[in-house]
């Protein structure tokens, strides 16, 4: 009996844990979800300003004050009410791990050339993981006010609507996104694949392409991005059937720059019979 009783003790006391781990992270993922709206309202408050834009690694590679200012708001406000978690952004040089412990990938402005060039078509990007496994993620395109938010074992929604999972069509029946770049140097093929489509988009920022893909309009997206680039939308696509591989089929190492595409997973083969290594024209 006494066993019985000390078993019964432990299964309670197991079970009272997933619940607070449960409501723990119900609570992360609403005050995540305030955060963005908070942010792209920052975004939306200032854009007309001056935004002291900056050049990075080459003169297409573009920082404004709001890039920086948001990273810096993001990061203050997570870690102020999760101070053991640990943060990778892309400004600056915050670089966790997402395989150790509570960690957030921020994109503070996805699309930065967009906004700078045309105010739309930019949104901010966060993804939050617990020891390598994605929890939930938000892309906030800011200026339509859409906000694809969900993933792990929360349902992925746009807005207040939950989106349906990938629909198999035949791949001519499709528009894809692409790097210019790479189409135009017709690299790992990416040319072909876009001719065997029903044509190719370049939307000038990985979270819109990404946004596109989960509502159904887009097949796939082939680029070279960086972890903070992609981190969202591969916990959000993996609930929709798609998942965020190298070009080869391989998992992302969340680490480096590396070539990647967002495939349905039904149709991955299909999409990498005409991704080929071909540096050259
Ligand atoms: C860039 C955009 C762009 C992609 C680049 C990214 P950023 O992000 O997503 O579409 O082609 O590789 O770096 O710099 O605007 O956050
Ligand atoms: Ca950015
Ligand atoms: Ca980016």
């Amino acid at each position: 009996k006494q066993l019985v009783a000390i078993r019964f003790i432990e299964q309670f006391r197991l079970l009272r844990k997933k619940e607070k781990g449960r409501f723990l992270l119900e609570s992360k993922f609403e005050f995540a979800k305030s955060l963005v709206k908070q942010a792209g309202q920052y975004i939306l408050d200032h854009m007309e300003e001056d935004l002291q834009i900056e050049t990075k690694s080459s003169p297409t590679d573009l920082v404004t004050r709001l890039d920086k200012e948001v990273q810096d708001f993001l990061v203050d406000q997570i870690l102020s009410l999760y101070p053991q978690d640990s943060i990778c952004a892309e400004e600056g040089c915050l670089r966790a791990s997402v395989k150790e412990g509570a960690v957030w990938v921020i994109d503070p402005i996805d699309g930065t050339n967009n906004f700078v060039a045309q105010q739309e078509d930019f949104a901010i990007m966060l993804a939050y993981f617990e020891n390598g496994q994605g929890q939930f993620a938000l892309i906030y395109d800011v200026v339509k006010g859409d906000c694809y938010h969900g993933g792990g074992a929360f349902p992925v929604c746009l807005n207040e609507s939950p989106l349906p999972t990938f629909k198999r069509k035949p791949l001519g029946d499709f528009l894809i996104a692409a790097n210019a770049g790479m189409l135009e140097k017709n690299e790992w093929g990416l040319a072909d694949l876009g001719r065997a489509a029903l044509g190719v988009r370049v939307y000038g920022s990985a979270a819109i392409s990404f946004a596109k893909i989960l509502s159904g309009c887009l097949l796939t997206y082939v680029t070279y991005l960086q972890p903070w680039d992609y981190a969202a939308a591969s916990i959000l696509g993996e609930s929709l059937g798609y998942k965020v591989v190298t070009l080869s089929g391989q998992a992302l190492d969340f680490k480096t720059r590396q070539a990647v595409m967002m495939v349905p997973v039904e149709m991955r083969e299909e999409i990498q019979s005409y991704l080929y290594e071909r540096k050259e024209n």
